[in-house]
Parts: structure tokens; C-alpha cells; sequence
């Protein structure tokens, strides 16, 4: 790497943004399932890998899921949504284990930014989760913890901002 290049973590942590709008190419079983493995090499406490997918590409499937959301547009429009949960007999922590899927979800993020995919973590749907579980035949017992609907970008002109970093550090000399 060039000196001055900025590395291809940083690069796409910065640079990635949500995708709500894809096309309809499908997404290569290679490609989604270096997705999915970018979140299982997700860190987790005790290395316990709570998280569970559900990989759904059926479009009928698919407009089912989508009932459960107010963001169901979005998910029509992704050849791919991946429900994530947890596995109760995984868990070890409430906080720690919902941590870790936090990490396994913005690892897939990431990496669906990499391969030049476009992605979105959705969270709304969550209020819906007995209905995410009815569709897609998950056992009551199972946590949702977000959909990430995923496929070729319809356009990349998605901004975004943060707040400062030093509003972030109230107090500090640094
Ligand atoms: C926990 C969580 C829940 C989210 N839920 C939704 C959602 O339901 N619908 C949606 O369109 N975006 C959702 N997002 C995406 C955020 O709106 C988005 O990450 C934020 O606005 C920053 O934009 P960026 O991802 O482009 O940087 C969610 C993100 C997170 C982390």
C-alpha cells in the first residue's frame, strides 16, 4: 500500500453507506456467502456466536417479510434479505451477546460495501418480529435482531453524516 493511501478498512468504513434502492441482478452464492462468513468472523463474547441467519431470496417469501416493516419497499426491491437472530441456547449475556450481533451485522455491512454491493441494516422491523418469525417458520424463543436487505447498489449518491469527534469526548483533554 501507498504511503499515503488510506487503507481499505478505513476506506470502506468511512464510505459505506446504506442502501435502500438495488437492482435486480442476483447476488452470486460465492459472493453472498463471503458476506454471511464476514459476519460469522464477527468477535463475540466468549466466542460464543450467538447469531443465526436466514437467508431469504424467494420473492414470494420475500413480499411476506416485507408486510413487517413500514421500510417493506426496500426489502421488495433486494434480491437478497438476511434475518439475523439469536440463538437463546448461545447466549450468554443480554448485552454482550446483542453486542456481537452488532459486530456480525456491520461486519456483513462491510463487506457487501467491499464487493460492491449495497446493503441496509433494518431495525424497524424488529416491533414485528412475531410476524418475521411466523413467515419465515423461526421458533418463538429466537430474538430477531435486524434484516440487512442486500444487492447491487441502484445508485451510489448516498450521503451521510456524524457528529464531531469531539462533541463524542465531553470532558476530555485528547
Ligand atoms: C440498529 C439500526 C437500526 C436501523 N434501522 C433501520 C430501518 O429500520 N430502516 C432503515 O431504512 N434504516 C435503518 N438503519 C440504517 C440507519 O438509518 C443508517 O445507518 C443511519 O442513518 C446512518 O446512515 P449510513 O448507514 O448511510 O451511514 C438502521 C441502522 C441501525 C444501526
Amino acid at each position: 500500500m501507498e504511503e499515503n493511501a488510506v487503507h481499505p478498512v478505513l476506506e470502506a468504513i468511512r464510505n459505506r453507506r446504506s442502501v435502500r434502492h438495488f437492482t435486480s441482478d442476483p447476488v452470486p452464492a460465492a459472493d453472498l456467502e463471503a458476506i454471511l462468513d464476514a459476519g460469522r468472523w464477527a468477535p463475540s463474547g466468549m466466542n460464543n456466536q450467538p447469531w443465526r441467519f436466514w437467508v431469504v431470496t424467494d420473492a414470494a417469501v420475500k413480499n411476506d417479510l416485507a408486510q413487517w416493516t413500514q421500510y417493506g419497499s426496500v426489502i421488495r426491491s433486494a434480491p437478497v434479505a438476511i434475518a439475523v437472530f439469536l440463538d437463546p441456547e448461545a447466549c450468554y449475556h443480554p448485552i454482550k451477546d446483542a453486542q456481537a450481533v452488532g459486530a456480525c451485522l456491520q461486519n456483513m455491512l462491510l463487506a457487501a460495501y467491499a464487493l460492491g454491493y449495497g446493503a441496509v441494516w433494518l431495525g424497524e422491523i424488529l416491533k414485528n418480529e412475531d410476524g418475521v418469525r411466523k413467515t419465515l417458520g423461526i421458533q418463538p424463543s429466537w430474538p430477531l435482531q435486524a434484516v440487512v436487505a442486500l444487492g447491487r447498489p441502484a445508485k451510489r449518491d448516498q450521503t451521510s453524516s456524524r457528529r464531531p469527534l469531539a462533541a463524542l469526548m465531553p470532558g476530555s483533554g485528547f
